[in-house]
Formats: structure tokens, C-alpha cells, sequence
């Protein structure tokens, strides 16, 4: 079976789409998420900084490693191999919940990684009686909005020129969880 091309959007529908599905599905189920590790660090930096125009310092999450704060996920998505492909970073306080960052490799997208990620954060949040999660995400960054909208976020508003390099405005997601 071949697999998608680093970045390509397997197409929906059809044969060819069925069949990138079950790549994607079985990619993912092949997948771990573990709490983030220091050694993880550098990967998760490399990750950032292909992902992001204005990445996080690789300090900021050596940081989220050493200070071990308990209301904070800071999860790494691994192959087989052991080989890491993403991250999440989710704080959770008191009943609210932000997703803070969020990213695959690129030549692992499209694999159902980055749903395995934003799954394991939903599910921290619910553990944890958490009623509503947050997030910011650029204007123009599709992708991100449409696995945010197909997990149940919806959009509340907009900070205007949020972001720098470039600067672009942020969509505030938000996800209201049902109680127990
Ligand atoms: C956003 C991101 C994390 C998605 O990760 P991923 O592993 O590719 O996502 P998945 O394979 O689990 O895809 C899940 C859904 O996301 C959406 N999606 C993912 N890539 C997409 C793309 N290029 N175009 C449109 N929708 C896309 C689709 O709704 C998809 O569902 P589908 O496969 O049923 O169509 C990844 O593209 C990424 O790392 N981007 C750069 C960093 C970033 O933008 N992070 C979010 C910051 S708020």
C-alpha cells in the first residue's frame, strides 16, 4: 500500500481516499502517546521550529519538563520505532482548559497523528472535570480549524493581530465538554 506523500491531503472519498483512510487510521493506531521526556526535547524543538514561523525556545519546553506541573500535558506521539512525530501542550486549572501547542512532523501529517494528540488532551480534560477548553489558532491556518471544528471546537471570537511573523489575527476556539 503506498503511503501519502509527506503533506499530501488524502482525498475523501472514493477508492483512493478508502484506502488513504486505513493508512492514516492504522498509522495512528500504531502510535503511543507518552508523557514528553527531556531527551525528547531537541525532536520536539526540530518539530516547532518546521511547524510554526515564530516557534517556541527550546528552553520553554525543557522548562515544561523539569518543572513537572502537574496541571500541565506536555505529551509526545511516538512510532513503533520509538521515533517521535508530535506533541501536545494542554494546561488544565481549576475547570477550564487551554490547548496551548500542538504539532506533527511534517512528513507524518494527514496520518491521524495530530487526532490521536488532540483526542489524548480532550480526554485529559475530562479526567480532570474540566467544563471548557480553549485555543488559539491563526486565521489562516485551515488545517488546524478543521480538526479543531470536527472535535466539537467552535469559534467565540478574534484577537486581532495576535500573532507575529507574520502578523495575523487568532481565532479563539472553544469546546464545551458535557458534565459527568
Ligand atoms: C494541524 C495538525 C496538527 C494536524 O495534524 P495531522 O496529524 O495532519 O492531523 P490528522 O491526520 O489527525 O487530521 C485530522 C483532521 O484535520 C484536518 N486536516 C488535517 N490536515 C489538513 C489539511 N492539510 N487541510 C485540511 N484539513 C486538514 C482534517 O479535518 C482531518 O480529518 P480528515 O483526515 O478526516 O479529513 C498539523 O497539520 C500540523 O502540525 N500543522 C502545523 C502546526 C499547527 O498548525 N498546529 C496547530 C496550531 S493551533
Amino acid at each position: 500500500m503506498n503511503m501519502p506523500e509527506p503533506g499530501q491531503r488524502a482525498p475523501g472519498r472514493g477508492p483512493d481516499g478508502e484506502a488513504a483512510a486505513r493508512v492514516r487510521s492504522a498509522t495512528a493506531q500504531l502510535a503511543t502517546v507518552r508523557a514528553a521526556m527531556l531527551t525528547d526535547v531537541s525532536r520536539v524543538s526540530e518539530i516547532e521550529r518546521e511547524a510554526f514561523s515564530d516557534p517556541w525556545s527550546r528552553a520553554a519546553f525543557e522548562r515544561l519538563v523539569v518543572e513537572h506541573d502537574p496541571r500541565v500535558l506536555f505529551d509526545v506521539a511516538c512510532l513503533p520505532d520509538g521515533k517521535v512525530v508530535g506533541y501536545v501542550v494542554a494546561w488544565f486549572i481549576m475547570d477550564e482548559g487551554e490547548i496551548a501547542n500542538l504539532a506533527v512532523a511534517p512528513g507524518s501529517r494527514s496520518r491521524g497523528i495530530g487526532t490521536l494528540l488532540l483526542v489524548r488532551a480532550i480526554n485529559m480534560a475530562r479526567s480532570r472535570e474540566v467544563g471548557t477548553i480553549y485555543l488559539e489558532v491563526r486565521d489562516s491556518n485551515a488545517a488546524a480549524q478543521a480538526l479543531y471544528a470536527s472535535h466539537g471546537f467552535q469559534e467565540i471570537g478574534r484577537r486581532r493581530r495576535y500573532y507575529r511573523r507574520p502578523v495575523e489575527d487568532a481565532l479563539v476556539l472553544r469546546l464545551v465538554l458535557p458534565g459527568p
